[in-house]
Order: C-alpha cells, then structure tokens, then sequence
C-alpha cells in the first residue's frame, strides 16, 4: 500500500504489578521487521521528521509520554497526538511525516520493514510530490 496510515492496537496485559504489551511480527505488524529504533532525550521544542520514504514502511509508538506526528500524503494533511503505549500508528510507503510536542521524557520507538537507507528517503518536500505523481 502508499499513502495510508492505520493506528494499530496492541494487547495489553493489565496487572497490579503493572501492564504488559506485546508485539508479535507475523501477527500484529503487517510487514516483516528489519529494525527498530527509538527516540529518547527529545527537547520539547525539537521538529523531527519532514520526509518520506521510497518503500519503507513503519508503526510508531509513543512507549513513555506523548508527541504529535504530523501526516501529509501530498493530497491530504492529518495530525495524531501518541499517548497510548498500546497504540501505534501505521506509516505506509510515500507519507510525509513531521514529529514535534515532545513531552518531557518521552520514548517514541519504531519498528521498520527495512534497514536503514539514506537512498531511501525523500528529504525534499517538492522531490515527495514529483515521487507522487510518478509512483503509478
Ligand atoms: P532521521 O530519520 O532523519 O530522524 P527523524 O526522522 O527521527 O528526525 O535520522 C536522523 C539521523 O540518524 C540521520 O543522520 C540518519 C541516522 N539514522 C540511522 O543511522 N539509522 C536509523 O535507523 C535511523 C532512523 C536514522
């Protein structure tokens, strides 16, 4: 798929002793996982983001606190705050996203259908749209 975003819904194991939540690939992510990388000693006033990518597609977590993420398909703009540890958004091919709000001590983990490749990337917004219009 391109240009789609899903929030997906993990399960949560509710304990006095505290909540548990699990992924597992195969049956919670609809790609296979190559990596996963997090965001962590974020400044409230940093802007992450303002890219896109050629193939790869992501889920995006908020593990500890809560950040807004920004969501443009070169049509259509939309915003979500993360919060919820047991709710990731689902990043297709070819979105733009921007990242900032971060709250104090916030974790945002990603998990990835490939490695990392700056090759991969559309770091220009202008070069996303043209990206656009030729992905047939
Ligand atoms: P970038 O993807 O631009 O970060 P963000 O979208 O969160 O603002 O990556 C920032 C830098 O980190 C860039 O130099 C590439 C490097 N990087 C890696 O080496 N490996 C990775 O898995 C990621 C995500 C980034």
């Amino acid at each position: 798929a391109r240009g789609e975003v899903q929030l997906i819904n993990l399960p949560q194991v509710h304990d006095p002793r505290g909540d548990l939540t699990f992924v597992e690939g195969g049956n919670h992510i609809p790609f296979d996982i190559k990596r996963v990388y997090y965001l962590y000693n974020v400044p409230v006033d940093a802007e992450r983001g303002g890219h896109a990518h050629r193939d790869l597609e992501q889920i995006v977590f908020a593990l500890s606190g809560s950040f807004r993420l920004k969501i443009d398909d070169g049509r259509q703009k939309s915003e979500y705050w993360l919060r919820d540890p047991r709710k990731g958004l689902y990043i297709s091919r070819l979105i733009w996203r921007e990242m900032d709000s971060f709250s104090q001590g916030a974790v945002c983990m990603v998990l990835a259908s490939h490695p990392y490749d700056e090759g991969d990337y559309y770091r220009d917004y202008d070069g996303f749209i043209s990206a656009l219009r030729d992905d047939v």
